[in-house]
C-alpha cells in the first residue's frame, strides 16, 4: 500500500543545487559569508561543511559554536514536507546537550527559527545549519572492544536521556512520522527488491521480512517504547584521542529518531558494529556496555537476530535501490560487501547459538 509519507519506488527526492545555490542559501537564511564549501556524504540530504572568514558576532548571538564551523544539511522533497520534525529534532538536540551529551547545536537562522524552507529546482526543500564538531568520525579509527563497550553504553545512556525528553516535553511530530529506514518499516521494503538482481538474495530477504513479521512485528507493541536515535551508526559517531586511545566524543545526524522499541535501538547498533568490525563477535561487547545501563529482557534478547537481520536486509536494498538511482553516490552502498556476508552469517546460526557467542565474550 502507498503511504506519502515514506519513500516510493522511482521518486527522486534529493535536491538539485549547485555551490553557488549553496552560497547563497546560507548568506541569505544564515547572513553567513562561506568562505569554503565542504562537500560531506549524505544519504538522501546534502550535506556540506561550512567554513567562514571569521566569526560573526550577528551568528554567535544566535547560537555559540566554536570556530570548526558549520553543517548545512539541504533536506530531501520527501522529509522536507515534515518540517514540525525538524523543530521536535532541533529542541531533541538541545535537550541532549543539556543532559550532557555531546551533539550538533542547531544554529538558528536570521528569523531566529530552526530552519528555512527555499525552492529549488527540484521544488520545495528545509534547509537547516549545526554546528560542525570537530574530531574524527568512528569508522576511521581500529574498533577496541572498549570502544564498542562504550557505543552500546553510550546508546543506552542516550535513549535513557531522551525517555526524559519524550515524557516531559514530548513534541507531536513524533507521534505518526514514519520513514523508509525505521524496523517498522521493514515490510516495504519488499517493493524495493526488483533492485537486487541475485535470486538466491531476493529470497533470503523475503524470508528475513516474514520472520521478522511473524516474530517481532505481531508482538512489538508488548516491548517497552520510547524515542530512539534509530540510526547508530559508524558515520554518526565522532571520537576523539584521549591519553594514547579513542573515546566517543559527541552523536550526530538525529534524522531518524523517532518512536519506536529499544529493542530495535540496541539491534541497529549492533548490526552496524558487527559490520564495521567484520566480526560477529563486536556485538556481544555492544550488549554488554548496553546492558550495563538498561538490563535487556530474555523477551528482546532473542529477538536480537532477527532484528539485526531484518536491519541489514534493509540496508542492502534501500542501498541498492539508491544506487540505481544515483549511481553516483558510493556512500549508499557502505553496508553491501560486508552486510551479504553477514547477513549469510547470522542467518545459518541459532538465536541462542548467537546469543551464547555474544555473552560469552
Ligand atoms: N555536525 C557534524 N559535525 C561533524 N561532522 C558531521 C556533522 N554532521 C555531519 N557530519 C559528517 O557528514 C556525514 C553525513 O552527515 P549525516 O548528518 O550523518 O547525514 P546522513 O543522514 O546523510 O547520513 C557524517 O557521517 C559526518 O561525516
Ligand atoms: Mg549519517
Amino acid at each position: 500500500m502507498e503511504d506519502s509519507r515514506i519513500l516510493n519506488p522511482g521518486i527522486s527526492i534529493k535536491a538539485s543545487v549547485t555551490l553557488e545555490d549553496v552560497k547563497k542559501i546560507i548568506f541569505e537564511s544564515y547572513g553567513i559569508k562561506a568562505k569554503q564549501l565542504h562537500e560531506l556524504n549524505g544519504y538522501d540530504d546534502w550535506n556540506y561543511h561550512v567554513t567562514t572568514e571569521k566569526s560573526d558576532s550577528s551568528i554567535e548571538s544566535r547560537g555559540e559554536v566554536g570556530e570548526n564551523g558549520y553543517v548545512l544539511k539541504i533536506i530531501n522533497s520527501l522529509d522536507s514536507k515534515k518540517p514540525r520534525v525538524f523543530e521536535a529534532q532541533s529542541l531533541l538536540l538541545l535537550h541532549l546537550e543539556n543532559y550532557g551529551f555531546r551533539c550538533p547545536k542547531p544554529i538558528l537562522t536570521k528569523a531566529e527559527q530552526f530552519f528555512e524552507t527555499v525552492e529549488l529546482r527540484s521544488g520545495e526543500h528545509i534547509v537547516r545549519l549545526l554546528e560542525y564538531i570537530d574530531g574524527t568520525i568512528f569508522h576511521k579509527v581500529p574498533r577496541t572492544p572498549r570502544l564498542l563497550y562504550q557505543a552500546g553504553e553510550i546508546v543506552s545512556r542516550m535513549d535513557i536521556a531522551m525517555k526524559v525528553y519524550f515524557q516531559s516535553f514530548h513534541h507531536p511530530a513524533y507521534n505518526n512520522y514514519k520513514t523508509l529506514w525505521m524496523l517498522d518499516s521493514v515490510p516495504q521494503i519488499t517493493q524495493f527488491l526488483f533492485a537486487i538482481q541475485d535470486k538466491t538474495k531476493k529470497q533470503l530477504v523475503q524470508n528475513v521480512v516474514q520472520e521478522f513479521q511473524d516474530r517481532v512485528l505481531s508482538i512489538s507493541n508488548t516491548l517497552e517504547r520510547g524515542l530512539i536515535h534509530g540510526d547508530f551508526n559508524e558515520q554518526n559517531i565522532i571520537v576523539e584521542e584521549q591519553n594514547g586511545q579513542y573515546e566517543i566524543k559527541a552523536v550526530i545526524d538525529f534524522g531518524d529518531a523517532h518512536i519506536a522499541c529499544y529493542l530495535y535501538e540496541l539491534a541497529i547498533t549492533m548490526c552496524y558494529m558487527m559490520l564495521i568490525d567484520k566480526d560477529v563477535y563486536a556485538g556481544g561487547h555492544v550488549l554488554a556496555g548496553y546492558s550495563a545501563i538498561r538490563k535487556v529482557p530474555d523477551a528482546e534478547l532473542s529477538l536480537l537476530r532477527i532484528c539485526i537481520a531484518a536491519r541489514l536486509c534493509q540496508s542492502l536494498v534501500i542501498g541498492a535501490y539508491s544506487n540505481l538511482q544515483d549511481p553516483e553516490n558510493s556512500y549508499v552502498l557502505t553496508t553491501a560487501a560486508q552486510g551479504w556476508i553477514l547477513l549469510d552469517q547470522i542467518w545459518n546460526e541459532t538465536d541462542s547459538g548467537l546469543l551464547h557467542k555474544w555473552t560469552n565474550i
